[in-house]
């Protein structure tokens, strides 16, 4: 049989560069490492506080029982918490909510929040990588993972494994910055990314490069018709996304039937 000359070495994106796969994972954490104590004012300023409507979005579809009905969720990259503890808030006392996060800095950050508002019951804090996570098959009722894929070097393994632990009857729902198609507002919200964000990013965290690859990330994360197929081949049916803020941002959804 004839031999294959192409090297065993996989390459990605990490911003605008060109990086090993196996790379990637250390170079987000450094990023997250280093904005963790930051982060979630930085995403006020950055997204001018936007980011909130967004994730009440995330939550009204992620729909959490009023009642004491048994509802577990999985927060995946789930950070700081912010997703988790909207979901409890909306839901009765049967939510509960694992958050599951690579960054030992960002889950810190996260258990201190849940202290100080009082959810460190329902919501659990866990390090994971969503490309393997530790949890058995078709343990939780949903999943989210809310500007957390597109850190994810392999992308497929992620959604594959979220599937998995999905119950049967499950939502996936993932929140992620998409394509702006609206002509006007593109080049707007270009020159807003790579001028104005790197800049806030510098002077409130001290680490500009952190704030530049999360804007070049975005650039490189597929289009959403794209990411909905790449949903599709994980298993997931009914798969949808939905575009807020002329394309900003999409929530896509997909269910395990
Ligand atoms: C932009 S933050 C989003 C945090 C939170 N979901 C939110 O919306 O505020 C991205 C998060 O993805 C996490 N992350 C990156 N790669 C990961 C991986 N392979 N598995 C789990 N989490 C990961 C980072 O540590 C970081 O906390």
């Amino acid at each position: 049989m004839a031999k294959s000359h192409h090297s065993a070495r996989e390459d990605t994106h990490f911003g605008e560069k060109t990086v090993p796969l196996a790379d990637k994972q250390g170079l987000v954490d450094d990023v997250f490492h280093s904005v963790a104590h930051r982060y979630d004012l930085m995403n006020d300023l950055m997204s001018g506080g936007l980011h909130r409507a967004w994730k009440d979005a995330l939550v009204t579809a992620v729909n959490p029982p009023k009642g004491d009905r048994d509802f577990h969720l999985l927060d995946l990259a789930g950070g700081t918490g912010d997703v988790a503890f909207r979901v409890v808030e909306a839901g009765g006392a049967g939510t509960r909510v694992t958050v599951c996060d690579i960054n030992a800095d960002m889950l810190a950050v996260g258990r201190e929040r849940a202290r100080e508002r009082g959810h460190d019951e329902a919501v659990t804090f866990e390090q994971g990588n969503a490309e393997e996570l530790l949890y058995a098959d078709r343990r939780f009722h949903c999943v989210t993972i809310a500007f957390g894929i597109r850190n994810v070097p392999r992308i497929e393994r992620a959604l594959s494994e979220a599937y998995r632990v999905l119950r049967i009857g499950g939502r996936f729902l993932c929140l992620e910055f998409s394509a702006v198609t609206v002509p006007g507002i593109d080049a707007l919200y270009e020159l807003y990314s790579f001028n104005v964000i790197p800049r806030i990013g510098a002077a409130v965290t001290g680490d500009r490069e952190a704030y530049q690859y999360l804007v070049e990330s975005i650039r490189k994360f597929p289009r959403p018709e794209r990411f909905a197929d790449m949903i599709r081949a994980a298993g997931f049916r009914r798969v949808s996304f939905t575009p807020m803020t002329a394309g900003v941002v999409a929530l896509h959804s997909g269910w395990k039937l």
